[in-house]
């Protein structure tokens, strides 16, 4: 897709990976719909964007509702006409062992990190399919394709969003549609979502129960997260596969090692690990 002078909405994009989305595709020529559920960060962005010449509109969306992924597509439309790229792409995490993973984690992590994609590909794309033209890329993980222990509510959220946007990708090519896919699975980049909770409401924040396993796990990928890539690199990765109708967005293509073996394993002995 030729991107100058279209429209992309980023969701999750005051922060981070998607503000790096919405900071590339400004500087090429696209008009920015930026969404999130932090106010103060969400303004700052797109007084950036507009103070850099771009045409950029903030829209206060709790992804995990469906009515405010509709109230966002129709201020994008309102404000800009046609929606061309959409990068469903907030996100939250929270380290625990499976078994010892409250209730009210699990649904707060996949009602933003699974059901968002889940309500942003059915809310825009009739529009894009309208329109003839269109492109959804959703955030997954590395963790959408290799599970972690200590990580099992994330896991299985990102692991869906990849199953969602492989069979969102393969149903428009059967159908013929001039809609496209495409799938991120970042390694660690350095942003905020050690700190996923300052978005979680303080009773929901209450119901978490925090293991040792999981704070051990969380000090690493803390670690890990603050030596990773700038997240201003991830943009550019993801606006060439709009551009050249790629699937997979890989920050660390090397990390595909542990998925190869993996999958060599279940082939060689049908064990999960050696
Ligand atoms: N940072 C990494 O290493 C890494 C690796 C793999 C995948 N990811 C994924 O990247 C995506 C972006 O995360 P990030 O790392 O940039 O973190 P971040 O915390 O910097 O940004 C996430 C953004 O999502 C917003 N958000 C949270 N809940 C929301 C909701 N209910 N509705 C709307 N917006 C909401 C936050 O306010 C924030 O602006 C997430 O889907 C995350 O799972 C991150």
């Amino acid at each position: 897709m030729d991107v100058n002078g279209k429209v992309a909405v980023v969701t999750g994009g005051a922060s981070g990976i998607g503000r790096g989305m919405a900071r590339c595709f400004g500087a090429n020529g696209m008009k920015v719909v930026v969404a999130d559920i932090e106010l103060g960060p969400l303004d700052e962005v797109v007084a950036e964007l507009s103070a850099k010449g771009v045409e950029a509109l903030a829209v206060r969306t709790d992804v995990s509702k469906a009515d405010d992924i509709q109230a966002l597509a129709d201020a994008t439309l309102e404000r800009f006409g046609a929606v061309h790229v959409l990068c469903n792409n907030a996100g939250v995490a929270v380290s625990d062992p499976i078994g010892e993973t409250s209730l009210e984690d699990w649904i707060w992590t996949l009602d933003i990190d699974l059901w968002g994609p889940i309500h942003g590909v059915r809310t825009f794309l009739p529009i894009m399919e309208r329109q003839g033209e269109g492109h959804i890329n959703s955030t997954a993980s590395m963790a959408g394709l290799y599970a972690s222990a200590s990580l099992g509510a994330y896991n299985v959220a990102k692991h869906g969003v990849v199953a969602l946007m492989a069979s969102l990708e393969r149903d428009l090519r059967l159908a013929g549609s001039n809609v496209r896919a495409s799938c991120l699975c970042p390694g660690p980049i350095n942003t905020n979502i050690v700190d996923s909770e300052r978005n979680r409401t303080p009773e929901s924040a209450a119901l978490h129960v925090g293991t040792d396993a999981g704070q051990k796990f969380w000090d690493i990928l803390t670690r890990q997260l603050s030596e990773g890539m700038d997240p201003d690199d991830v943009g550019p990765l993801v606006l060439d596969a709009v551009v050249s109708d790629r699937f997979w967005v890989l920050t660390h293509p090397e990390f595909g090692k542990i998925v190869d073996q993996q999958v060599k394993a279940m082939l060689d002995d049908q064990r999960l690990t050696r």
